[in-house]
């Protein structure tokens, strides 16, 4: 073998023993990661089922549907219920944040922005009655179509009344 051929053999070694300690250093590595895992806990499981649970569901005539039945308060931590029931906003403001902001603070479709005063004063001269009559029952008007309650079915009359008072207060 010529000295070339030694050297090369040397490095050839020393770079496939390096790959070899890199391989069982990721193989340890790995094996510590994954025993945190807990793939097999029954809770995580639990946890998983309900978020990939599916949205419908069918009753099925002859069967055992009491699954199906709609609970008047969802059980606190059922993953399966979280985020179908939003909370009621708690006041006009929070309304506002929550529901009409979406069209009215950029203006989106035509609806008129909170604090435009301009576009504000021909609508409050129309009154707060007609303002939370329009807001509560939804009106198609010539600048959009404001839905009713703002699509937010399930928010009190007050509650939207709230909301139109507090965007009438900041576009005055
Ligand atoms: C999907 C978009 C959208 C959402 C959400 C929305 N609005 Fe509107 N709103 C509109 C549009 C568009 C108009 C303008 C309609 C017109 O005059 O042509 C409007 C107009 C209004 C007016 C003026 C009514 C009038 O008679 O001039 C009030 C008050 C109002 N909205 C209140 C609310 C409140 C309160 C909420 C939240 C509960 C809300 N809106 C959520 C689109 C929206």
């Amino acid at each position: 073998m010529s000295k070339q051929d030694d050297h090369f053999f040397n490095v050839f070694g020393a770079v496939i023993g390096i790959l070899v300690a890199v391989t069982v250093a990721l193989f340890v590595l790995a094996r510590m990661l994954g025993a945190g895992d807990s793939r097999n806990d029954p809770l995580q499981q639990a946890e998983v089922a309900g978020r990939t649970a599916a949205f419908g569901q069918v009753a099925v005539a002859g069967q055992d549907n009491s699954a199906l039945a709609i609970l008047p308060t969802p059980s606190a931590g059922d993953a399966a219920d979280a985020g179908m029931t939003a909370a009621l906003p708690a006041d006009g403001p929070a309304t506002y944040e929550a529901v009409c902001g979406t069209c009215h603070a950029n203006g989106i479709g035509g609806a008129p922005k909170m604090g435009d005063r301009l576009a504000w004063s021909t609508r409050i001269a129309q009154g707060t009655d007609t303002l939370n009559k329009h807001a509560i029952e939804g009106y198609q008007g010539s600048a959009g179509y404001m839905p009713a309650k703002g699509g937010r079915a399930d928010l009190t009359d007050e509650l939207v009344a709230q909301a139109v008072q507090y965007m009438v207060e900041q576009s005055r």
